[in-house]
């Protein structure tokens, strides 16, 4: 069915498949809102730790600005994904509270606390509360389209940290070209006009039908992606999936594959975020991993990191992952954008004493 058009249009009600599809642009679009908006005070000098506040959707774009950070500068980065914030947060911590909506309780919470710190702070929403606290409080707020998803807005909930962190030289500036090359490469050829058999991405999401996926990357390199990949097939394709990194894995999960406990290792997918010129030391290990898989009759799939730089790199791998998670969806016969248990926990949460 992924190669027909109308059956998909059918199930994508909501049209996700044009989400994806403008992600460059998003990506493109994201770039100029942050060459745009004036660089604020509270950028100017270079401070010793940045905490990103975010939850879901809003929070991924933190993860990937702190595997940047961490081969670039020595700014300690953190992500914050609950109500307080930690210990260390101070003055001389820059706090992006990322809401898409604006209206995340956890966020505001730590908006509020790290207001009353004294952080300097710069937001980024669509709209909601954050917003409009922002401007009561003369606080920078980086306003970006609304009426999508949030996982969907990831290139406008991303790109305008990094840009604006370049802009105040805090880090070198990145090669947007070639991101946004790779993006539009990777568009041509996982859209759903490309067929199957020349479509990675269907092809994946056919072989992933009724298992469980575990989405391997590698600390400092392409956890967000495995984190991004995971949430992914838990909101697009709605089913369960679970992320972990190398080289950890290979000190726990591994042994789970030994085939001695009483699970069907069958209903499990490993998927290995692979990047062409990966560490020696890593590539090994990767491949002593597959070698005990296949003992256990399992193969699992990879997918490999495009572009040069870190940057294509990561955002390349995950804009695959979202493609496979939608086509998942689809051959599932499943809407991949209402989330409603979401939906129902934040109703519940705001009526209940
Ligand atoms: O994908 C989603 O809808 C969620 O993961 C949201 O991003 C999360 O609940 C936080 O909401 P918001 O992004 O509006 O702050």
């Amino acid at each position: 069915m992924l190669d027909d058009l109308e059956k998909i249009e059918a199930i994508d009600k909501e049209r996700m498949r044009d989400f994806l599809l403008e992600f460059p642009l998003h990506c493109k679009r994201a770039r100029r809102l942050a060459e745009e908006y004036p660089i604020p005070k509270e950028l100017s000098k270079k401070k010793e730790k940045i905490i990103i506040c975010g939850l879901g959707g809003s929070a991924i774009g933190g993860e990937i600005l702190k595997t940047l950070l961490h081969h670039q500068e020595d700014v300690a980065v953190f992500i914050n994904r609950n109500y307080s914030l930690p210990e260390l947060a101070g003055r001389n911590t820059l706090i992006f509270a990322v809401s898409y909506s604006g209206n995340t309780e956890e966020t505001l919470a730590a908006y509020k606390e790290a207001r009353k710190r004294g952080c300097p702070i710069f937001c980024i929403s669509s709209g909601g509360e954050l917003r409009r606290r922002s401007e009561e409080d003369g606080v920078p707020c980086l306003v970006i389209p609304s009426g999508m998803p949030p996982r969907c807005a990831l290139g406008y909930l991303f790109i305008p940290m990094l840009r604006v962190l370049e802009r105040a030289n805090w880090l070198r500036p990145y090669d947007y070209e070639e991101l946004f090359q790779v993006l539009i490469d990777l568009r041509d050829r996982l859209s759903p006009s490309v067929p199957t058999r020349e479509n990675l991405a269907k092809e994946a999401a056919i072989d992933l039908y009724g298992k469980i996926p575990l989405i391997w990357g590698v600390e400092g390199r392409t956890d967000a992606v495995a984190h991004r990949l995971k949430t992914q097939f838990n909101e697009n394709s709605k089913i369960l999936a679970f992320w972990d990194v190398f080289p950890e894995l290979n000190h726990n999960e591994i042994v789970g594959w030994g085939g001695e406990g009483e699970i069907d290792l069958k209903n499990f997918y490993p998927i290995f975020i692979r990047e062409k010129g990966e560490e020696e030391k890593i590539r090994k290990r990767i491949k002593v991993t597959q070698s005990l898989l296949e003992k256990v009759g399992i193969k699992g799939k990879e997918i490999w990191t495009e572009g040069r730089d870190l940057l294509p790199k990561i955002l390349s791998s995950i804009y695959t992952g979202d493609w496979i998670s939608f086509y998942l969806a689809l051959i599932q016969g499943i809407d991949p954008t209402p989330v409603e248990p979401i939906d129902l926990l934040k109703r519940k949460l705001s009526q209940d004493p």
